[in-house]
């Protein structure tokens, strides 16, 4: 029988067949297709077997009624700990139609907190038998006499670890066991071993590096922040297939000895002596020593909560130049974080370097001043054998230029490879348009995003930073979660945001927190910037937004509450915050010189800021049902509301903080009554014209910059933003060749000269936000805060002067969103696209007539799918089912130019 439904993309938890999961209640996802339009899910039935033949059914949810397709959970069914369930769904549609059963998938629970969980000793090397810096490598040699029907590795570190099971690295992620608030929360990972296990003896090892827990961390030079003692704790359980089962464990029985990974340190790179190679189960280069038992805790070992880090793709160098001083440099053409692989043949004992940096100077020679304290050096000293390859394991550095040490006369590009590794996010978004540089733009922004979530949402890749900071996250968010799938990214960083959170309710400026882990404890007053510590709040918003995840809103709720409260007791006006220290609008252009904080008074942003996070806590409250606490955050809100506009705006509704920042801020967080409104408004015009049509916003004003424009009928200025190269602007920078946004919109200057080295770097996500209106504004892609993860699509393109067409797509829980439009010479306007089955969408076509438009060739009147038409102003806005769909009309007179001229009425 043909079938017209299907169910397919098949996820638990987000993730294709996920091992290792510590859920009690794994939530399913998965996509309805049609062929028909207006698809509707009327019922499912999902069915769960320990089998993939699925033959005994261990739990059948039946046919059950409901449009439920994304976070289902199995009611009254909880797994077994270390168990693999494969899964099956089918669905029926309100047509009728019934899918066949979809493909098996399957996840499987890692320890579940069993009590027999972690018999494993922790290990380290004896410091008496290992006295150099050299990453250890540990191992144990074991014997099988019985055919293995399955095996796991369950495994974690103090530091990183890398596996090797019978001379084969285990598994392909890089980094970990990830880098979480070590002290409190630390991940383990599974394995599937079964197949690179072998009859006979077998051996067991695992590098060690210091990584996060021990190594540099922080501009402070400081190391060792989180434990001095690189440590193992690995549980291989093997299932015979007679029914018997066996642990090999870490313990005081594995040996271990130095390696020749000299060195290795995140921000400092790598040393690597091949000499001293040798195989995992000799002794040629480095005696087997005993090691020693560690006495670290097991109670905060917790599952992998996001994805891993692993190699992503692999780009080539472009050319190879010689600068002015003579350096011989790799071009990779690309901004890129990971690193390079290379092959070289030479004598034995000849060392080679690697440096990486992101720019050259405006001599064109090699610069590497704005890494600070990061050397990103890569040394390896040849064996002498033949073709020699080398990539680090340990570190990874940000860059785009490579400089050479030592490599032979004749360079071959060939020998070069970029390893580009990233948290592996599934990619969701993609944006065209008909001019380059704004797809340059995009381009550039989804670099920075590949750049900075390596494991941590960070705010550069490259010198001696490359943390969390909680500000940079929350302002591209958004952006980030149109381009990638990162609910389990955010997931796993807001749990540790809410473990670094202070007692008071203060948040750390970046997350992981090292200031907590540190004995000297940095000083009390480090944390809590207002636009920084709302990351607390902003984040699980939007992902609850974007992907439709309650689980996570109700597990951050309390934290959230812990913000407001925190705030609320600064100071002695409970509903202004004007005390403390703040970032402000931190590298705003209006600042004085010298400062990095922008000229809007830092009292209104925090402000401003704290009645933004009690209206988003107001309806996360609302969303979780607590009705008492919706109630008080009104009336909170309120208040913050008048002693804002008692502070900040004149009786006659003047804004008194005269920057772009001021009053972007005061309209996004809708602070003010309409007459000030209406001022602010024009207000915001005349500063954006003031400033020659050129922005002036630092990190908070920016991202709500243009969506303001749009949203309060300065589309047109919005688009002028866009457009304009000469700094400061987006485009500035694409004309000056960036692959990536940088830190400052000056970064680089008109005359060649460089921003100072101290804070200067080229792959910096914030101003990176513009992204969000890209996808929201201009291609119109937008979900419905009532029904959130897309569940309602919203398409409202908004076209201005610059852009004859736009293709964009993304891809939400329930598959594919496309908005595609162009404008054609003689004023015809296309619209097309596609909203996914089981959901519904509108689309706004704008300069539209309703008698003109045209659906695929048919009026609007005639086509059966369409649910609702209404006209509004000189827009269109069509209420549609599922599906694909195309409309075509005569944009209006009034409206030829597509700038949506309409001043806001209030
Ligand atoms: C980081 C920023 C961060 C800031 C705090 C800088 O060093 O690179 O992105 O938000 O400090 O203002």
């Amino acid at each position: 029988m043909f079938l017209m439904l299907t169910v397919s993309h098949l996820r638990c938890e987000y993730r294709i067949n996920p091992i290792g999961l510590d859920i009690t209640s794994p939530r399913l996802s998965w996509h309805l297709q049609s062929d028909l339009r207006n698809c509707v899910q009327s019922d499912y039935q999902i069915q769960l077997s320990r089998t993939e033949d699925m033959a005994q059914i261990e739990w059948d949810s039946g046919k059950k009624s409901s449009d439920q397709s994304i976070h289902v959970e199995l009611e009254h069914w909880v797994p077994e700990a270390r168990t693999r369930y494969y899964y099956r769904i089918r669905a029926w549609d309100r047509a009728g139609d019934e899918s066949d059963w979809s493909e098996i998938a399957y996840f499987e629970t890692g320890f579940m907190g069993s009590e027999d969980a972690w018999q494993a000793e922790w290990i380290t090397v004896d410091p008496s038998s290992q006295q150099d810096e050299s990453c250890p490598r540990l191992r144990t040699l074991f014997e099988l006499k019985k055919p293995v029907a399955s095996a796991r590795i369950y495994v974690t570190a103090l530091g990183l670890y890398e596996l090797h099971l019978n001379n084969q690295r285990v598994g392909e992620a890089y980094f970990t066991p990830g880098w979480t608030s070590y002290s409190k929360r630390l991940q383990y990972q599974v394995y599937d071993v079964t197949d690179q296990l072998q009859n006979g003896q077998n051996i067991l090892g695992a590098y060690l590096g210091d990584g996060w827990y021990k190594g540099h961390l922080g501009w402070e030079k400081k190391q060792k922040i989180y434990g001095t003692n690189a440590g193992l704790l690995l549980e291989l359980h093997i299932h015979y297939t007679d029914g018997s089962e066996e642990r090999i464990i870490s313990d005081r029985n594995w040996k271990s000895s130095p390696s020749a990974i000299r060195s290795s340190d995140i921000y400092m790179g790598e040393t690597y002596d091949a000499r001293m190679e040798s195989e995992w189960q000799d002794s040629s280069s480095f005696q087997w020593s005993p090691v020693r038992v560690l006495d670290y805790s097991k109670e905060i070992i917790i599952a992998q909560e996001n994805v891993p880090v692993t190699p992503i793709e692999q780009i080539k160098p472009i050319t190879l130049l010689t600068t002015p001083l003579g350096e011989r440099v790799l071009d990779m053409g690309q901004n890129m974080v990971g690193w390079v692989r290379f092959s070289i043949q030479g004598e034995t004992g000849h060392t080679v370097e690697l440096l990486h940096a992101e720019i050259l100077d405006h001599k064109g020679n090699f610069y590497t001043e704005n890494l600070r304290g990061a050397t990103q050096c890569i040394r390896y000293t040849l064996k002498g054998v033949g073709v020699e390859a080398y990539e680090p394991r340990f570190t990874f550095q940000g860059f785009r230029y490579v400089k050479l040490i030592g490599f032979p006369d004749e360079i071959r590009l060939e020998d070069f490879t970029g390893v580009v590794l990233h948290s592996n996010m599934e990619r969701t978004g993609d944006f065209k348009s008909s001019s380059s540089l704004v797809n340059q733009l995009h381009h550039n922004i989804l670099w920075g995003q590949k750049g900075n979530f390596v494991d941590v949402p960070t705010d550069c890749p490259q010198r001696d930073e490359r943390l969390g900071w909680t500000g940079d996250a929350q302002m591209f968010i958004r952006t980030s979660s149109y381009l990638m799938n990162t609910a389990p990214f955010f997931t796993k960083w807001l749990r540790d945001l809410q473990a670094d959170q202070g007692e008071d309710g203060g948040i750390p400026f970046y997350v992981p927190d090292l200031r907590s882990s540190t004995s000297d404890g940095w000083g009390d007053t480090n944390h809590s910037s207002a636009a920084w510590g709302d990351a607390a709040v902003i984040c699980p918003w939007t992902i609850y937004e974007m992907y439709g995840d309650v689980r996570l809103l109700a597990e951050q709720y309390d934290s959230m509450k812990r913000w407001i409260n925190y705030i609320h007791a600064q100071g002695e006006n409970p509903y202004l915050w004007n005390t403390g220290f703040h970032f402000g609008d931190w590298l705003g252009l209006d600042s004085k010189p010298d400062s990095y904080i922008g000229a809007t008074d830092k009292d209104f942003v925090a402000t401003a800021f704290y009645a933004y996070s009690v209206s988003l806590t107001r309806k996360a409250a609302e969303v979780l049902g607590h009705t008492e606490d919706v109630t008080y955050y009104d009336k909170l809100h309120d208040n913050i509301v008048a002693a804002f506009q008692n502070e900040f705006v004149t009786p006659a509704g003047k804004l008194a903080v005269p920057t772009q920042t001021a009053h972007v801020l005061a309209l996004h967080f809708d602070l003010l009554d309409s007459t000030a409104r209406k001022r602010t408004i024009d207000q915001l015009g005349k500063l954006v014209a003031d400033a020659g049509n050129h922005l002036t916003t630092g990190f908070v004003g920016t991202p709500y910059l243009n969506p303001v424009l749009s949203d309060t009928g300065h589309h047109d200025l919005a688009y002028t933003l866009l457009f304009q190269e000469d700094y400061p602007s987006w485009l500035y920078q694409v004309t000056q060749g960036a692959t990536t946004v940088w830190e400052h919109w000056d970064g680089i200057r008109e005359d060649g000269s460089l921003w100072s080295a101290d804070m200067n770097s080229f792959n910096h996500y914030a101003y990176g936000a513009i992204g969000e209106w890209l996808y929201r504004y201009v291609a119109g892609i937008n979900t419905d805060e009532h029904k959130p993860g897309f569940h309602i699509v919203h398409i409202e393109p908004k076209p201005g002067p610059g852009l004859e067409w736009v293709e964009a797509s993304f891809e939400t829980m329930y598959g594919s969103v496309t908005s595609n439009w162009y404008r054609r010479d003689n004023n015809e306007m296309e619209v097309r696209v596609t909203i996914p089955a089981n959901t519904t969408g509108t689309v706004l076509l704008p300069g539209a007539d309703v008698q003109t438009v045209l659906e695929n060739g048919k009026a609007l009147a005639q086509v059966a799918d369409i649910h609702e038409i209404q006209t509004q102003a000189s827009d269109v806005r069509i209420a549609l089912g599922s599906g694909s769909y195309q409309f075509t009309y005569k944009v209006l007179e009034a409206d030829q130019a597509l700038h949506v001229q309409k001043v806001e009425t209030v």
